[in-house]
């Protein structure tokens, strides 16, 4: 079990209806012991009283004035004490403000001055969660490392429907550990990651292959890696430097690819399957180089190769399935949701990463990728365009967050 007593948590509140929900949110936290530092601004004060959030969590309550009132230039003390800084709800003034480094109260100063990570949690009209100004500013944030969680859809408190509800305190409360022990989540935990793409001999020289890279899968050992878990790599053929601390076999074909994962599924915990692997094989290898004149028949050059099947790997991981968690890729060149939701329910995946790779926004062998999620719950998540380094930390957050790793991990 982690320790979490010492981990203090700055909780800025800002003027939002969702204020009242924050009150919740300190209490579990406190309640969790944590140190729960409350910053609330001017407009939360209108919804919440700091008197509330003392009682609750026991310790001073900062607001604008009182931090003007005390000369140990709090911002600074709280942004040195803060493992995490949390803003919950996080209104759209104080998102623009974060984003672009104002530091006009106390709450945008302790987030100018903190460097530890920074959770928001957006809540507000849809219209205003929508509009460009807002939705660069959370990009920005983005890039700047902080994590921004994304509001629920439903009923808002201006009376309209539509996406900028506060999305719940237990799925803040997730991010919240994830954030603070993320780091060590995987400690522990075998994860089996395959990459890179399979080859198939037509002859000595020849092969079928795809234009896999490796990268998405040499991503996601370093990230599992980084978060302490033991990882295996099957890999195929690639265009790899080297991934030092990683148990690297590797494979050529589909069939070798099958018999590692065989071999090392039972003593994993989660496996992630990003190899690009081949459907189909040639029937037979020849053993000579096939020569350019044998089949040229009415003046034009024709080959024609017979082709099988290969093992679908998932499909028999997904027979022998117990405890692991087991997450594939969907290579897609067109119908990408319905086809990666017919693979996850097929393979009996408990998450699916479906990739466009076809044209210039292809996966293969970029350094970018931009995916949608799937579970199997039916829900989805759809991501913007990131480094696949960056993909694979929310990749395997979202590994973390599911309730059969919570299982797991208990
Ligand atoms: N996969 C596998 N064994 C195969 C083919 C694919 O384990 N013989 C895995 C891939 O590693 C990936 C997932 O199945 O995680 C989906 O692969 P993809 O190539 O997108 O789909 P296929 O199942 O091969 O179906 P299709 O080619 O018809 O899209």
């Amino acid at each position: 079990m982690v320790n979490k007593t010492k981990k203090n948590i700055v909780l800025g509140i800002t003027g939002g209806i969702a204020a009242y929900k924050a009150i919740d949110l300190a209490s579990t936290l406190t309640k969790l012991d944590y140190e729960v530092h409350v910053v609330l601004t001017a407009e939360a004060m209108k919804f919440v009283t700091p008197l509330t959030l003392e009682v609750i969590t026991k310790n001073q309550v900062w607001t604008d004035q009182n931090s003007l009132e005390k000369s140990s230039i709090p911002h600074i003390k709280l942004a040195d004490l803060a493992d995490l800084v949390v803003v919950a709800p996080a209104t759209a003034n104080t998102i623009a403000k974060g984003a672009n480094g104002l530091a006009d109260n106390l709450l945008s100063s302790v987030l100018l001055a903190a460097d530890c990570p920074k959770l928001y949690v957006p809540a507000m009209n849809s219209k205003m969660y929508q509009h460009d100004a807002t939705q660069r500013n959370l990009r920005d944030l983005a890039v700047q490392g902080a994590v921004v969680l994304e509001p629920a859809e439903g009923m808002l408190a201006c009376g309209i429907s539509g996406k900028g509800r506060y999305p719940g305190n237990k799925t803040v409360l997730a991010q919240i550990e994830s954030m603070l022990f993320g780091d060590q989540a995987l400690e522990g935990f075998n994860v089996l990651v395959t990459a890179g793409g399979t080859r198939e001999a037509i002859d000595p020289v020849r092969y079928i292959g795809n234009r896999s890279s490796g990268k998405m899968g040499a991503a996601l050992c370093k990230e599992a890696l980084r978060r302490g878990a033991h990882v295996t790599l099957i890999l195929g053929s690639h265009e790899l430097t080297e991934l030092p601390e990683v148990n690297i076999i590797r494979v050529e074909t589909a069939q070798e690819m099958y018999e590692q994962v065989m071999l090392h599924f039972d003593t994993q915990d989660i496996v992630i399957k990003a190899a690009a692997v081949a459907d189909f094989k040639p029937e037979s290898v020849k053993e000579q180089k096939i020569k350019k004149t044998e089949d040229t028949s009415g003046g034009k050059k024709t080959k024609t190769i017979s082709l099988e099947g290969t093992v679908d790997i998932l499909k028999e991981i997904s027979l022998k399935k117990d405890k692991q968690i087991v997450v594939g890729f969907a290579a897609e060149t067109e119908n990408i949701a319905t086809n990666a939701k017919k693979k996850l329910k097929e393979k009996n995946l408990d998450m699916i990463v479906a990739n466009q790779v076809a044209g210039e926004e292809s996966a293969f062998g970029s350094d970018d990728n931009t995916a949608t999620l799937y579970w199997s719950n039916g829900k989805g998540r759809e991501l913007e365009k990131m480094p696949k380094s960056e993909l694979a930390r929310v990749l395997v957050e979202e590994i973390i967050k599911l309730p059969k790793f919570v299982k797991l991990a208990r």
